[in-house]
């Protein structure tokens, strides 16, 4: 399937209905993905990214309604990660003198990836290729998310391509973001800002004020996954702008998990204490709960309250994956606090502060700790510690 952006403008790339996990099985994707290849024709014919390696012949049969794939003079990789660069090996068979254009450390890692000795050009921020009626115009955009990313602006049709920036893991029947679900397009929006930008939202703020200050006009924003935005398509941007702000609404979440059903009383216990504050709150059991669903619920809410028992000196492993994202993600503005059951020895509340204060999320009240199953006089100072955290989300003194 091809659909037309512009004159001259075309999509080429491929929907992945059927993928559920993303790197690896690091990344939940209920919704699918898309993987979004495009190809100009002008003067020269140029293809911005490609796809995953393994739908290479359908990006290939896709341009080949359009043009001879051989009669392409410029490739753009804006970024090597194999979800857009994995087909390259199959284009550049097909045209193998065709300019490939990266950022200076994209060379470095697409040689890494493929081993090629492909006619590489390097550009810089500001760099400008003519093909005609329209002009390729790139901005290097490190760590948004990777190093070497890289933006292709196309002055003459307008069209912003940003790569993986502004895209959502979100298979559709169509293409542009006024013809698909606005509640799921914007939920896919946030959890693939709060799972893969979230750490790099300095950047993030930082690079959009310098798009942002070219003054150029932008018709479309056209990612690398999902959606591409052309109705009033500078709403994505004001969100990001906001999202990268990390500036949480009044709420909480509460993460446990639990062997005996102590924990997940004393969980029950805090969300009451927070909700008589009149704070919303979320309870999530993590061995039952999607990771990534539930990081995107720490990312919208102020405190992120953590319970585990104690096992082995230590807490439960399935607590464990997410508190390592909690130290990745570097979630800014956020309190927090922690409980947990125990039997003998009941080290678990104080390595969760620990860890809490490794993240530089505050820990806001003191931590409950019950041994064997919790009293009515645990589950008190359970309630007592949801009211303290959730008076911190109010901003009120604890
Ligand atoms: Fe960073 Fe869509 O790959």
């Amino acid at each position: 399937m091809v659909v037309q952006l512009k004159e001259g403008v075309y999509w080429v790339g491929v929907v992945d209905w059927a993928l559920r996990h993303f790197h690896g099985h690091e990344l939940s994707t209920h919704r699918g993905s898309s993987y979004n290849s495009y190809l100009i024709v002008d003067e020269k014919t140029v293809l911005v990214d490609t796809v995953w390696g393994p739908f290479q012949n359908q990006l290939i049969k896709n341009i080949a309604e359009l043009v001879d794939p051989s009669k392409i003079d410029i490739v753009v990789a804006n970024h090597a990660e194999s979800d857009h660069s994995g087909s390259l090996p199959g284009v550049m068979r097909h045209t193998p003198n065709a300019t490939l254009i990266v950022s200076p450390r994209g060379k470095e890692s697409i040689e890494g990836h493929y081993h090629q000795q492909w006619n590489f050009k390097t550009v810089k921020t500001g760099d400008r290729v003519n093909i005609g009626k329209n002009e390729l115009v790139f901005v290097e955009a490190p760590m948004l998310h990777w190093p070497d990313s890289m933006f292709t602006y196309l002055a003459g049709a307008n069209i912003l391509m940003p790569n993986d920036a502004f895209g959502q893991h979100y298979a559709a029947a169509f293409l542009f973001n006024d013809q698909v679900d606005q509640t799921e397009l914007y939920e896919e929006a946030l959890k693939y800002y709060a799972n893969i930008l979230t750490p790099f939202s300095a950047m993030v703020t930082k690079k959009i004020d310098e798009v942002l200050a070219l003054n150029l006009p932008v018709d479309m924003i056209a990612p690398s996954h999902g959606i591409i935005w052309r109705k009033d398509p500078l709403q994505i941007v004001t969100k990001y702008q906001e999202w990268a702000s990390q500036n949480p609404e009044q709420s909480a979440v509460i993460l446990y998990d639990t062997m005996w059903e102590g924990t997940r009383q004393m969980a029950e216990a805090i969300g009451e204490g927070i909700a008589a504050e009149g704070v919303q709150y979320k309870l999530f059991h993590v061995g039952l709960s999607d990771r990534n669903d539930v990081l995107t619920e720490i990312f919208k809410a102020k405190a992120v309250i953590v319970g585990s028992p104690t096992l082995n000196q230590g807490l439960l492993p399935t607590i464990r994956p997410i508190l390592e994202d909690l130290r990745g993600m570097k979630f800014q503005n956020k309190v927090g606090a922690a409980f947990g059951s125990y039997g003998w020895s009941g080290e678990g509340v104080g390595i969760i502060e620990d860890h809490l204060k490794l993240c530089k999320i505050p820990v806001v009240a003191e931590g409950v700790k019950a041994k064997w199953q919790p009293k009515q006089e645990d589950l008190s100072l359970c309630c007592e510690l949801g009211h303290k955290v959730a008076k911190a989300v109010k901003g009120e003194a604890v």
